[in-house]
């Protein structure tokens, strides 16, 4: 798969194929990369951003009807939803490959593949790294796809620096912990370790809070400063974000090289679902 997002190109690849994508909650770059993927392969989308207001999920129709419709008209699906659970429902539905672009504060495979690609491609290793990942962990899904994805390789250790309230649900926290990768959470700046090769931030992910007050609560905690960076960080580090930013990274950050966010990181997203797509659909071996 890193092989294949390496060398992806523009290609008729999946001419004649038609991909639905359906985005229950906002998005930018899965919904904007995703297109941009299968039509850079030749393919076409149906797009329904909103299913909620455009489709007949407005007049009450099941998710899983939902999906046996747009299934009957394309060959692959790409599904974001808020309900965590609600990617296995739908693929259980589907008969066609069905890919999870986002479930609920779960899971964020496909943000996980390119966030491995880009880690991949800075230090050409997916193993004995360190990774300091920030932000309100219990709710971000990008957060524990990464956990999950730096699970699969050897020696890698993740800081988790949260305040007490965001850190992992304890259940998650003993899952990924027995699943090969050593999981330490922190509470403050100071114990950030000097010799990590990445710095993930992530948003607090306010949508997720019981109320828009518990969730400005944890408004810029965290932030990610040029002090900080200075105090903390080290020469041959990245600093990632899946983004949207909403003021976890201060703006003079974007200049510093070893920020890859605005940059690279989100680039990979197009060729990693295009590698994703092809492979999905059956056109790679
Ligand atoms: C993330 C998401 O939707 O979980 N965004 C993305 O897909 N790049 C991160 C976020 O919204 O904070």
């Amino acid at each position: 798969m890193l092989d294949i997002a390496e060398n992806a190109k523009e290609s008729n690849l999946l001419k004649g194929t038609i991909v639905t994508l359906i985005f229950f909650e906002p998005s930018s770059r899965t919904f904007g990369s995703f297109g941009a993927a299968v039509k850079q392969l030749g393919g076409a989308t149906i797009d329904i951003q909103n299913p909620q207001s455009v489709s007949s999920v407005a007049k009450g129709e099941s998710l899983e009807d939902t999906i046996k419709t747009f299934e009957s008209y394309s060959h692959a699906l790409v599904m974001r939803h808020p309900t965590a659970g609600s990617a296995k429902i739908a693929a259980d539905a589907a008969i066609i490959p069905l890919i999870n672009a986002g479930d609920g504060g779960a899971s964020h495979p496909t943000q996980a593949l390119l966030d491995l690609y880009t880690i991949y491609n800075q230090f050409r290793k997916l193993t004995d790294l360190t990774v300091v990942a920030t932000g309100d962990i219990l709710h971000s899904r990008t957060i524990h796809s990464l956990i999950q994805g730096l699970s699969l390789y050897s020696g890698n250790t993740m800081y988790l620096l949260s305040p007490p309230q965001l850190k992992l649900s304890r259940e998650d926290f003993n899952t990924f912990s027995k699943s090969g990768i050593k999981l330490v959470e922190i509470e403050k700046e100071e114990d950030i370790p000097q010799n990590a090769q990445v710095w993930y931030w992530n948003r607090i992910q306010k949508e997720r809070f019981a109320s828009h007050e518990e969730a400005e609560k944890y408004k810029d905690t965290f932030v990610l400063t040029k002090k900080l960076l200075e105090t903390y960080g080290n020469k041959d580090m990245i600093i990632m974000d899946p983004l949207p930013r909403v003021g976890e990274i201060d703006l003079d950050v974007d200049t510093d090289t070893r920020a890859v966010y605005l940059r690279t990181q989100m680039r990979n997203g197009k060729y990693v679902r295009m590698a994703l797509l092809a492979l999905v659909l059956g056109k790679l071996s």
